[in-house]
């Protein structure tokens, strides 16, 4: 009767939505009221690292977010341990002489420790990479045999973009019909090696955490947006089968095309909203222009934004040569000395030292 500790330890990189996740129709649950689809960035980048341990000597189950203690007591956290815990094996390590029977789970506790490669203060999703890590380290320490479909609709009851996280490549998150949430669940529409020309760069605006939290702000829009309500029922159905489409013909067009006017509509459901819900700022406003001035001057789309619920834009070029060419622009336009925007690179870091 030793005293033993078993660890894991997994690393999930935090996605992009490029038709966005906007309102739920059940909070408890974190069902959606409409399909979304995102990209998964490149783990070495933005990602969360999470290591789980298990003792018969820890006493409650704890959890350090970059080294600073949090608290687990937030029904997000505890749906994600009960639902784990739930689907727990048996496991076996002969090595170090343990023996955890699928019963013992529930009297373990578990210490959890999560670092984010990425500064947690640039207001960048944090919570997809976090809670999609967590959930499927815990499964790893658990032994818990339920695919990624499964993983999803647990990480799902963490954040809701948090789903999308479980796969890399492009997701989409199917809203589902049932009201219990079974089939609110991800799924990956293409690897990431499918078009891996793409490069992303994101913007740094403003390093300050964002004003409205997405959990009010959706709630603010799904009580008082009629937008919503349309762009759920009328225009993200279509626009999801159209981005598809792109993504699985590596159509840029049509990909670019379909992101920014989504993006766009989000915002301006955030501005339907009473009261209204301003995420972008003046910077997030001139990079749009500088984006869409040099599209309309080629004729065709040379970069495609997108903005999340923060002012930070994340642009996505069709290659390097498009990346450079950006990168040039956002220099000029912003000159570092103002500092008030640095680029972040994501995808290929060697773009940035050329
Ligand atoms: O998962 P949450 O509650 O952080 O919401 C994310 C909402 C957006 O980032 C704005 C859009 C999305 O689909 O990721």
């Amino acid at each position: 009767e030793g005293q033993w500790v078993l660890m894991a330890t997994g690393r999930s990189p935090t996605n992009i939505a490029v038709i966005k996740y906007w309102g739920k129709r059940d909070e408890a649950l974190i069902l959606p009221v409409n399909d979304s689809i995102s990209v998964t960035l490149d783990p070495d980048h933005l990602s969360a690292t999470t290591t789980v341990a298990v003792s018969p000597s820890f006493p409650s189950d704890r959890m350090w977010l970059n080294g600073k203690e949090i608290s687990l007591s937030g029904g997000r956290f505890q749906n994600c341990l009960r639902e784990i815990r739930k689907r727990a094996r048996d496991v076996e390590d002969e090595k170090k002489g343990i023996s955890i029977k699928k019963e013992d789970w529930d009297k373990l506790h578990v210490h959890i420790a999560s670092y984010n490669n990425f500064p947690t203060a640039a207001g960048l999703a944090s919570s997809a990479a976090g809670f999609a890590c967590l959930v499927f380290t815990l499964g790893k320490l658990m032994n818990v045999k339920e695919d990624y479909g499964e993983l999803s609709s647990i990480a799902r009851q963490g954040s809701g973009s948090a789903c999308r996280s479980i796969y890399g490549g492009f997701v989409k998150w199917c809203m589902g019909k049932n009201n219990d949430g079974s089939d609110s669940i991800a799924v990956q529409l293409a690897d990431e090696a499918h078009w891996n020309d793409l490069v992303i760069i994101i913007a740094v605006v403003s390093s300050k955490q964002k004003e409205t939290s997405s959990t009010s702000g959706m709630r603010d829009s799904v009580e008082t947006s009629p937008l919503l309500q349309y762009r759920a029922q009328t225009i993200v159905p279509n626009r999801v089968l159209k981005m598809e489409e792109a993504i699985k013909s590596r159509n840029f067009e049509s990909f670019a095309r379909l992101t920014c006017a989504d993006s766009n509509q989000f915002h301006a459901v955030c501005m339907d909203t009473s009261p209204p819900i301003f995420y972008m700022n003046d910077t997030s406003h001139r990079i749009i222009s500088l984006v869409e001035k040099w599209n309309q001057s080629e004729g065709t789309l040379q970069i495609a934004y997108t903005f999340d619920a923060g002012p930070n834009a994340v642009l996505i070029a069709p290659n390097r040569k498009n990346a450079t060419l950006l990168l040039q622009k956002l220099l000029y336009c912003f000159p570092p000395q103002h500092n008030d925007l640095s680029s972040y690179m994501v995808g290929d870091k060697s773009i940035l030292s050329d």
